[in-house]
């Protein structure tokens, strides 16, 4: 049996983060000391207030900011850069799609990156597409949609690709309530027929406990850390009108009461 760590699993020790230029004896940490291991396959929720530094350690996960100090470790490789393992879903889909590009366009950009078939393009664009409800809009233009929309192509876009770590920054909360719980049903299929990581942000208790296999709290900042790490007990698909959800919800909703 080998002790290598999975490709996909990712360790964390002791990051700490400032944005500001380092003044000998003046740091200010957005998060410090922050320390969690994610399991190769693992559904894991970060789960804070605004402003704590949730985005921020998902870009240094991601490659897309440097830490101060500490280890971010992806597999057996420490992350100094964005890679093809780890795919973002941001926060603002305005962020990252192509507004000279179709919807279809866009959700095959990393196909066509990667040299595959036209036909089979059309394929897995096709399954992602109407998997998030845009069929029918696919020659459009970002320009021509809603910002749910954008956000769905978004997603689309990053599932087709097929990504070993799926880095996922509050996806839904551009959506409305159907379509939210649309997505995150299809989100936990997707997840749970692959073996893919994913790490999912949020600031809402309840999607948290929907999606979840474990949720990590993060303090309000700054020098925000992961203060408890929580199993969630709940197969799927999760019912949240059980007693039990009520329960974890109170217990969790109880680290944000003061
Ligand atoms: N590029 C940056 N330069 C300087 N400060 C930043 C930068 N990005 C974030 N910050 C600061 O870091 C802190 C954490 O921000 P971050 O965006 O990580 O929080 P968050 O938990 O994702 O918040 P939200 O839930 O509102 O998205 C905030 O105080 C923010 O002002
Ligand atoms: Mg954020």
């Amino acid at each position: 049996m080998s002790l290598l760590p999975k490709p996909n699993e990712i360790h964390i020790e002791g990051l700490n983060k400032s944005y500001a230029p380092q003044a000998a004896g003046d740091v200010h940490y957005i998060i410090q000391d922050v320390n969690l291991v994610v399991k190769g396959g693992e559904f894991f929720v970060l789960l804070g207030p605004s402003g704590c530094g949730k985005s921020t350690l998902l870009s240094l996960i991601a490659g897309f900011v440097s830490k101060t100090s500490g280890q971010v470790k992806v597999g057996e490789k420490e992350v100094e850069r964005p890679g093809q393992d780890r795919a973002v879903v941001f926060q603002q889909a305005d962020s990252s799609l192509f507004p000279w590009l179709t919807v279809r366009e866009n959700v095959e950009f990393g196909l066509r990156m990667k040299r595959i078939p036209a036909v089979r393009r059309k394929e897995v664009s096709d399954r992602f597409i109407s998997l998030v409800g845009l069929k029918g809009h696919e020659n459009k233009f970002p320009r021509e949609l809603s910002g749910g929309m954008k956000q769905r192509v978004q997603l689309a876009r990053v599932l087709s690709n097929d990504p070993a770590i799926l880095l996922m920054d509050e996806p839904f909360g551009a959506l409305d309530a159907m379509t939210r719980r649309t997505m995150q049903r299809e989100l936990v299929n997707i997840w749970r027929d692959t073996d893919k990581t994913v790490i999912f942000v949020t600031h809402d208790i309840q999607e948290a406990l929907l999606l979840g296999g474990r949720i990590g709290i993060m303090s309000s900042g700054p020098a925000s850390q992961i203060t408890h790490v929580y199993e969630v007990p709940l197969g799927y698909p999760r019912d949240l009108t059980t007693p039990e959800f009520q329960r974890l919800y109170n217990q969790i909703q109880s680290h944000f009461d003061d």
